[in-house]
């Protein structure tokens, strides 16, 4: 059994839109930030047959349907493809036993599924060093078959741009979710509908002729005002996809346009560094460098009926000794 550790990574240049929706290869780049906090625990074993078991933050077991154990089924058969065409066919004989234990609310636009492949991918490297010991970018490979965004969620701090070590521009990440009720339209099927909007073609240019370019040079120069304009845009721009696919997808609530619509004027009245973001759901993302903090969480904090969680930039997913499992998990 290994148990491997990962937690959210939050892109500020989104990953929608799939090259081959079967193995989740995207159309365009993405770039990420990987957060400390919350995190997930994954732990795998062999097994003969598929056994997915998930439990919630206060321990309490998470019903699964039977569409998400089909998706592990999915990720895990081809993730052994993958194995035996790098020459090791049997270093997964039959199947696994996965048991999830999360602290990350689920299908609210937190990037639960992205920390939770890349901690199962990480998990997996583990449990099959001794027959191949796998490379950051093999291990990545593995967590993009079960999430597309997961594959970021094996490197630390800012992915795309492979500066490893501690030496990360520090951002925070203040998350406001406000509502807990799970999205009913999974980010895989609104994947596979995302050529449809008439808006697809122009956003995919735009991030490959210059937003994945301005975006890694704003986090390589630690320029904030640009990364805040790059990262809104494709985010919004996301957002319009979404909504003009067919069938569209509305993923963000009233609660979210108010909040974003405050934090603009947060900022052009006092003039705090802050950047929003928003995934496949409701919750907003609000990243500020240290001198935007106490504004943002401030701010964050008199908001009611939301949840609140403060992180910042993170490490990726990684195996977790046994001592730190049960600390953990007590
Ligand atoms: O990895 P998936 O299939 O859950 O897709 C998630 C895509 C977004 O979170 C909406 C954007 C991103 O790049 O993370």
């Amino acid at each position: 059994m290994t148990t491997a550790r990962s937690t959210p990574n939050i892109a500020l240049i989104k990953y929608w839109g799939n090259r081959s929706n079967e193995l989740r290869l995207p159309m365009a780049d993405s770039l990420s930030m990987t957060l400390d906090r919350p995190c997930v625990d994954v732990t795998v074993g062999h097994r003969d047959t598929l056994r997915v078991e998930s439990f919630l933050a206060d321990g309490t077991r998470k019903e699964l349907k039977e569409k998400d154990i089909a998706r592990y089924g999915k990720a895990i058969e081809l993730a052994k493809r993958y194995l035996s065409a790098l020459g090791a066919a049997d270093a997964i004989p039959a199947s696994l036993a996965i048991e999830i234990r999360s602290q990350i609310p689920p299908s609210v636009g937190f990037a639960s599924s992205a920390a939770v492949f890349s901690a199962l991918a990480r998990a997996i490297a583990g449990l099959i060093a001794d027959e191949i010991p796998l490379t950051n970018a093999q291990t990545s490979v593995i967590a993009r078959l079960g999430s597309g965004s997961a594959c970021r969620g094996i490197g630390d701090g800012y992915v795309a741009i492979k500066a490893g070590g501690p030496g990360h521009w520090t951002l925070h990440d203040i998350i406001i979710v406000p509502n807990m009720e799970e999205k009913k339209v999974g980010s895989t099927e609104g994947h596979a509908t995302a050529h449809t909007s008439p808006h697809y073609t122009a956003r995919v240019a735009a991030i490959r002729e210059h937003r994945q370019r301005d975006c890694i040079d704003a986090v390589i120069r630690r320029d904030f005002e640009k990364l805040q304009r790059v990262a809104e845009e494709d985010c919004l721009d996301m957002h319009r996809v979404m909504q003009t696919s067919t069938p569209p997808l509305q993923y963000l609530n009233d609660e979210t346009y108010r909040i974003v619509g405050e934090v603009r004027s947060l900022r052009e009245r006092e003039h705090i560094p802050v950047l929003f973001t928003m995934d496949a759901g409701p919750t907003v993302h609000l990243f500020c460098p240290n001198e935007g903090v106490a504004a943002v969480r401030a701010y964050a904090h008199v908001q009611s009926n939301c949840a609140i969680f403060e992180t910042k930039v993170g490490k990726g997913a990684h195996l977790v000794e046994e001592k730190e499992f049960a600390h953990h998990s007590a």
